[in-house]
């Protein structure tokens, strides 16, 4: 299996003539930069959303059968819930799932497709696979088995759960998982609103943020709040029905800045993520995915608990993002057309 490490330094060649020494240093990296240190890390509430204890159960089984406008299929809460299977509205719109994706292995690997959609789509509280590069999705999954992929907030659910799947999932599945979500479009999926006023928000199953029914509403303050454009729907786990993020006044153009010229020590973005920050090679797209998923993946570098072969390409730099430089990049990054 190819390791991105050895794709990324083949890779990397032509990048550091065109880019001469500067990502030379960033690729060696300085890992005293990275805020690394035995106290906890830093997870923001905001960003890494926790069900309170206090919350009333979620109605996992309420015995019906729904249905989604469009689609032949009808599926009850229970069936929706089942971690070992991806129950899909609209078999028609994809190529067939292969079996890790559509069912798992019990007891351990979770069916892919039932957490980031048959279509890749992908939740606020996991990620995108869609159109990411199959070589960087088999990349992860070591790097999650290996323990070089956690989460700054130590006890999130999703997380776990997705660490449980990779230390068990078979190389051969993990290639034909990634062969299918790469090859899979990643459509528009998030709408960026700048604002000072938020809706309020509480955290619902699922580990995601949703807006409280009702007008109330509150500043924004620094933080980036990701809801559910229908809550019915999403709960539904329709792959169609996307995500609005709320961002502070002023992001996107701090962002738009950061990202295609860089600032003091931070490099551009767009000198790895490619134009429009579209991926180039094997490093990952950004363009419109989940602004709160990218957060939390800046966050988890900055922490250094994830710190995978690739991770060190950001390594030199990652340390002189403040929490709003990292709020405006992503909130830029998700505003952009995939
Ligand atoms: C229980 C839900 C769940 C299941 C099932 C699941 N994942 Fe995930 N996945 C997540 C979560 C949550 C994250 C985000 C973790 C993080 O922040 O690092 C994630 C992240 C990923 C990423 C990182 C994406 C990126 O942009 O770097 C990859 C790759 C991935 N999953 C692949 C898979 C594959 C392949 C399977 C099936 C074998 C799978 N996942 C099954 C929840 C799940
Ligand atoms: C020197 C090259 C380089 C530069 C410059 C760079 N990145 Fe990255 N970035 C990478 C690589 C390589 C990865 C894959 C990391 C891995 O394999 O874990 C990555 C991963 C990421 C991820 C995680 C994506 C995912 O799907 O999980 C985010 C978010 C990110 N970069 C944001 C940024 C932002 C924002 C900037 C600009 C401030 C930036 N990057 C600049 C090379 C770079």
């Amino acid at each position: 299996m190819r390791s991105l490490r050895s794709a990324w330094t083949r890779f990397s060649r032509p990048v550091q003539c065109w880019l001469g020494v500067v990502l030379c240093v960033a690729a060696s990296g300085v890992a005293s930069q990275t805020v690394a240190t035995s106290a906890p890390p830093v997870a923001p509430a905001w960003a890494y959303p926790t069900l309170p204890s206090t919350a009333p159960p979620a109605v996992t089984d309420d015995g019906v059968p729904h249905q989604l406008a469009g689609s032949q299929h009808a599926f009850t809460r229970a069936q929706l819930f089942d971690l070992f299977t991806a129950h899909d509205w609209f078999p028609e719109s994809h190529p067939p799932m292969p079996a890790v994706v559509a069912r798992g292995r019990a007891p351990e690997v979770r069916a892919c497709g039932m957490c980031h959609y048959p279509n890749g789509q992908g939740r606020p509280e996991n990620a995108a696979l869609a159109g990411l590069p199959s070589a960087y999705i088999v990349q992860q999954m070591q790097d999650y088995k290996a323990g070089l992929r956690r989460s700054a907030a130590a006890q999130a659910g999703p997380h776990l759960r997705m660490v449980a799947t990779a230390m068990h999932v078979s190389d051969d599945e993990v290639r034909a998982a990634a062969d299918y979500f790469a090859a899979q479009p990643y459509r528009p999926w998030i709408t960026v609103v700048e604002t000072e006023q938020v809706p309020l928000t509480q955290v619902v199953t699922g580990s995601m943020w949703a807006a409280v029914p009702g007008k109330a509403r509150e500043p924004i303050g620094q933080r980036i709040v990701e809801v559910p454009n229908d809550l019915d729907l999403t709960e539904l786990r329709d792959p169609r029905s996307g995500f609005t993020a709320y961002v502070p006044r002023g992001s996107l153009e701090r962002g738009r800045q950061m990202a295609t010229q860089g600032e003091g020590a931070v490099m551009a973005c767009v000198s790895c993520h490619g134009p429009g920050l579209k991926g180039m090679g094997l490093i990952p797209p950004l363009a419109g995915r989940s602004a709160q998923y990218l957060y939390r993946q800046l966050n988890d570098m900055r922490q250094g608990v994830r710190a995978g072969p690739g991770a060190a390409a950001m390594r030199g730099f990652i340390g002189q993002l403040s929490p709003q430089d990292m709020i405006a990049v992503v909130a830029y990054a998700a505003s952009l057309p995939p």
